[in-house]
């Protein structure tokens, strides 16, 4: 059966802060289609807690928020990315105070809090720890005032369409429908991949998809070992790992083990403001030392109404399972949170395919290094999103590119074996759980080469049809798994958030990235 077509001048696939501010970049430049999964707002973006990280206090400069995202990143950040983050991120963040987005202040000053290896307060936040929310509220609600953006909800992209090493569209499922749809320039932004660990604070959306169907189609693929493990999440066995903001140890908040003994001091100068991987494998020590499931944070010696004041989401989510932040210890334990890794792209969101771009936390632009500074992520989205819309306008128009359409998807789909749900959920908890257990915070040869072993068994469901949405994620979750347990088995030394036990120094060539192209294996990138 023939699919359904639509055409459009762009198609953004993502509608978090990347995707929709690529869009709205895009919005005068010719019609533009947004693709979200899910509900529109479903996405990590709407889930941020902690805030945006931006040098626009008076004790703060661009110069300062640049070197210290140049250290968080252990020596990989690719230097004129991050020059850009912070140069063009104030700019932004006024535009999109502009547009209506609502910063706490401190009388008629926008308030900045501390996050983890800033040395400066330079972290925005809306509603105490609503940030993200409020972001895309602001920016659904900018895209929504061009009629040139149209919006295409509970659309799960299966592949993008290549014609001639050129991407002209993508096959979309939506309820039981194949929709090919065709643009002269496709942006991906679709962002992370933290479902594929069996604990992580990323929502159900993230499945990695937008790193896997560019694979599928021949992109390069880079810097994928560099998983970010969040320190503090709730632990509580029933619980999904909630998110538990740095900004607590921003405002003062301390970790203890299950002994009640504060312990950071002993890992790292700068205690509980140690950067993220620091953190985490302090923490993960302790636990051990202390055959302990968790640490606990500990907040209790705060100001009680401050405390319900600046983290309204968190204390009413944590009276959920019966603990009052302001008077007990928090049950803590790290979770799978950022990759920094993902689709390669140059400064303009231009990936190694012509007419496909990337923006967000599925790119790699380098930005983050090994390991991302706290609270620029969702800058990230807004100036490389804003940067990767230029640029697919500026494609189109120098390239003269026309809208192609092609006999398409589904090809031989319907020849392919299928495999049934029972056995893709029994399958994807399996897989969360060997990547969480083995690829996780703690690396080793061994490890990996157990967990490489078993996604090599696996290898057969990749060439497999399935029957909704959660059978085409796990294909996908199952390609990314293969693409971080390849990078971590070929980056023998721990940099960043990347950690060996088996090579604890950064070893021979670290300053390299690691890279991938489906059919060529895994090799080092300058
Ligand atoms: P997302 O916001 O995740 O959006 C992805 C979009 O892609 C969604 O619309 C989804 O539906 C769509 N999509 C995905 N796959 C498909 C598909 N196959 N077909 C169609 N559509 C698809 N960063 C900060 O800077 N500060 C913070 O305080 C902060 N707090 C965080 C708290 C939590 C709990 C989490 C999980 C992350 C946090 N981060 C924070 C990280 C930050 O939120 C994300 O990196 C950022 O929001 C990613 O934005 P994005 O636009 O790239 O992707
Ligand atoms: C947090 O609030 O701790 C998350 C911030 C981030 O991931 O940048």
């Amino acid at each position: 059966m023939r699919p359904e077509v639509r055409t459009v001048d762009f198609l953004v696939i993502g509608g978090g802060v990347a995707g929709l501010r690529a869009a709205i970049e895009l919005a005068t430049k010719g019609s533009v289609l947004v693709l979200t999964k899910d509900k529109p707002t479903e996405s990590s973006t709407e889930y941020a807690q902690g805030g945006i990280a931006v040098a626009l206090s008076d004790e703060d400069e661009v110069g300062i928020h640049y070197e210290d995202t140049i250290k968080a990143g252990d020596g990989l950040c690719r230097e004129h990315a991050v020059k850009i983050l912070v140069e063009e991120g104030p700019e932004l963040i006024l535009e999109l105070i502009s547009w209506g987005a609502e910063f706490d202040k401190e009388g008629t000053k926008l308030s900045f809090t501390m996050e983890a290896a800033h040395s400066r307060r330079r972290v925005l936040h809306s509603r105490g720890d609503a940030t993200g929310k409020e972001i895309e509220r602001v920016l659904i609600t900018k895209a929504r005032s061009f009629p040139s953006i149209s919006r295409l909800d509970f659309a799960f992209t299966l592949d993008l369409i290549v014609d001639n090493d050129r991407c002209i569209g993508a096959a979309v499922l939506r309820g039981d429908t194949v929709v090919n749809v065709f643009a002269k320039a496709v942006i991906l932004a679709t962002g992370g991949a933290g479902q594929v660990f069996s604990r992580t604070t990323n929502p159900m959306i993230a499945t990695g998809d937008g790193i896997a169907i560019a694979f599928r189609a021949g992109a390069l693929i880079s810097d994928m070992e560099f998983i970010q493990f969040h320190p503090t999440t709730l632990y509580f066995p029933a619980a999904p790992p909630f998110l538990l903001s740095e900004a607590m140890r921003g405002e003062g908040a301390l970790l203890k083990n299950v002994n009640g003994k504060r312990f950071m001091p002993e890992y790292h100068e700068m205690s509980e403001l140690a950067p993220r991987d620091a953190v985490t494998r302090a923490i993960v020590s302790e636990m051990v030392k202390t055959n302990s499931k968790h640490v606990y944070l500990d907040l209790t010696h705060l100001d009680k109404e401050f405390v319900r004041k600046r983290f309204p989401v968190i204390y009413a989510t944590c009276l959920q399972y019966n603990i009052d932040i302001t008077e007990d210890l928090i049950p803590v334990s790290p979770a799978a949170h950022y990759i920094m890794g993902g689709v390669y792209t140059n400064i303009d969101g231009e990936t190694s395919i012509k007419g496909l771009f990337a923006a967000g936390e599925v790119a790699s632009t380098g930005v983050h290094g090994a390991n991302r500074l706290a609270s620029n992520s969702l800058l990230e989205g807004l100036v490389y999103g804003a940067r990767t819309g230029k640029r697919a306008a500026k494609y189109i128009t120098e390239e003269k590119v026309e809208i192609t359409e092609i006999e398409s998807y589904p090809k031989g789909i319907a020849d392919k074996p299928a495999m049934l749900p029972g056995d893709v959920e029994k399958t994807r908890s399996s897989l969360r759980q060997v990547i969480w257990n083995k690829v996780g915070i703690i690396r080793c040869d061994e490890s990996l080469s157990i967990a490489k072993k078993w996604l090599d068994k696996k290898n057969a469901i990749l060439d497999m049809s399935f029957q909704n949405r959660r059978g085409f994620e796990f294909k996908n979750m199952l390609t990314v798994a293969q693409l971080i347990t390849d990078s971590a088995l070929l980056r023998k030394g721990s940099v960043g958030a990347h950690f060996r036990s088996d090579f604890k120094s950064k070893g021979d060539n670290w300053q390299r990235h690691t890279a991938c192209v489906r059919g060529k294996g895994i090799f080092s990138i300058d």
